[in-house]
């Protein structure tokens, strides 16, 4: 086992109609809030007029940015931040999905500095202060309502990138998974995927830790066990909730301990391909990870056997594993190939360049210009 340090400060909750208690939770942090939202789901689905309405009723002054983007971008960082300076916000709230959640991370940390968001990603500021936020999860997938991480796009830069530290965590998360039973189909199984992926990732990392190993299982079982339920019963509230539950625990540190760090190799090499090409992040991995297993099974077969024959519960060797892991990825109606999502022209050359340019590379398994060839090739 490697050395480790488990800290996670947020205050989780989770269940039915728990956003009754949101507003004694926001008194705590002040009366100006901020309320920042997506593209329009939350008002499709009345959670907006229902979060204004308690807010208004119970006398905060509120503000609001809306129109984060999947794959958000920088420029909405910045705008929301200037918003939030303007209006001396004293608390943010994130209502959305990981797009949203963690673009407010970014807003929380760029409001107190004279900075662009942009500089924390380079290294340029340093965060010294967070306004304090708190997430409203609306699609189960990333698990950002419970870690410090927040992935962000500067089309400018050509770069996908992530930033997180101990200020950017949710002061708290109220998960409601009622509030996930309008996400369609296919955002539903993105989610699927990308929380199986956040254990692929932890599992592949570097560090023999049999108990935490045997959490990564437990949690990619719930999801390959409930899943594909969902997924034929979008509007079960249990299945959204087993769901709802295994994507934040996927992704909160629980997976890390006894590992001094994930690979995040394929999270890399997939962040290319939504930079270019706005692939959704979920369908970038189920895209990358058969790909990319096949190109290192000579290094990390053994670990891929482990995975495969703990999952599909027979020995499996590493080859069998791979073809089992990607048939559940296709079973789920994700991508296997860049080809499946039909975008046309040649894209070799960009996404070659990409990798390059953002250094891809993974924590434990090392990759090369070579290895970016190699693996363009395999998930073409
Ligand atoms: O924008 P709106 O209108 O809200 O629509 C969204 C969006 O189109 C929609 N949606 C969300 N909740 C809904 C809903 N539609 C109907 N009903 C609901 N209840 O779903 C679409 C996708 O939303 P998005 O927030 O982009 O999805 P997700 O939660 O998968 O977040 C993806 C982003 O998170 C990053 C990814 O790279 C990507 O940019 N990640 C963040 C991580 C983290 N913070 O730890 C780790 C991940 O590995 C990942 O990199
Ligand atoms: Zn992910």
């Amino acid at each position: 086992m490697e050395n480790f340090i488990a800290y996670n400060p947020t205050t989780l909750h989770f269940g039915k109609n728990i956003l009754t208690s949101l507003v004694t939770t926001l008194k705590e942090y002040g009366n100006r809030v901020m309320l920042i939202y997506g593209k329009g789901s939350v008002k499709k689905s009345g959670l907006y007029d229902r979060i204004m309405a308690d807010l208004k009723t119970q006398g905060f002054e509120v503000c609001e940015y809306g129109g984060i983007k999947p794959n958000p971008v920088i420029g909405d960082v910045d705008a929301a931040a200037e918003i939030g300076r303007q209006q001396k916000v004293d608390v943010l709230l994130a209502v959305g999905g990981g797009s949203v959640i963690d673009s407010v991370k970014i807003i929380s940390v760029t409001i107190p500095v004279d900075h662009g968001g942009w500089d924390f990603f380079t290294g340029k500021a340093k965060p010294v202060k967070a306004i304090p936020f708190i997430a409203i999860p609306t699609l189960a997938a990333t698990g950002s309502e419970m870690n410090p991480f927040a992935v962000v796009s500067n089309h400018a830069e050509g770069l996908k990138a992530a930033f997180g530290g101990p200020l950017t965590f949710p002061k708290h998360s109220f998960l409601d998974p009622a509030l996930t039973l309008t996400v369609p189909k296919n955002h539903t199984a993105y989610g699927i995927a990308d929380l199986i992926a956040h254990c692929f990732e932890a599992w592949f990392g570097i560090g023999e830790t049999s108990l935490t190993d045997r959490f990564v299982l437990s949690i990619i079982k719930e999801a390959m066990d409930y899943g594909p339920k969902l997924l034929d019963d979008l509007h079960n509230y249990e299945y959204r909730e087993r769901i709802m539950f295994a994507a934040t625990m996927a992704l909160n540190g629980m997976t890390m301990y006894g590992r001094s760090t994930g690979d995040w190799g394929v999270h890399s090499t997939g962040h290319c391909l939504s930079l270019l090409y706005d692939v959704p992040h979920g369908a970038s991995l189920t895209i990358v990870f058969p790909a990319w297993m096949r190109h290192f099974k000579g290094q990390i077969g053994n670990r891929i056997a482990q995975l495969g024959s703990g999952l599909f519960g027979e020995p499996l060797t590493a080859d069998e594993s791979i073809d089992r892991i990607e048939a559940f990825f296709k079973s789920l109606g994700c991508p296997i190939r860049l080809s499946d999502m039909n975008i046309p022209g040649d894209h070799r050359q960009p996404l070659f360049e990409s990798m390059v340019h953002s250094k891809v590379n993974g924590g434990n398994v090392k990759m090369k210009e070579e290895d970016y060839k190699a693996l363009i090739e395999l998930y073409l």
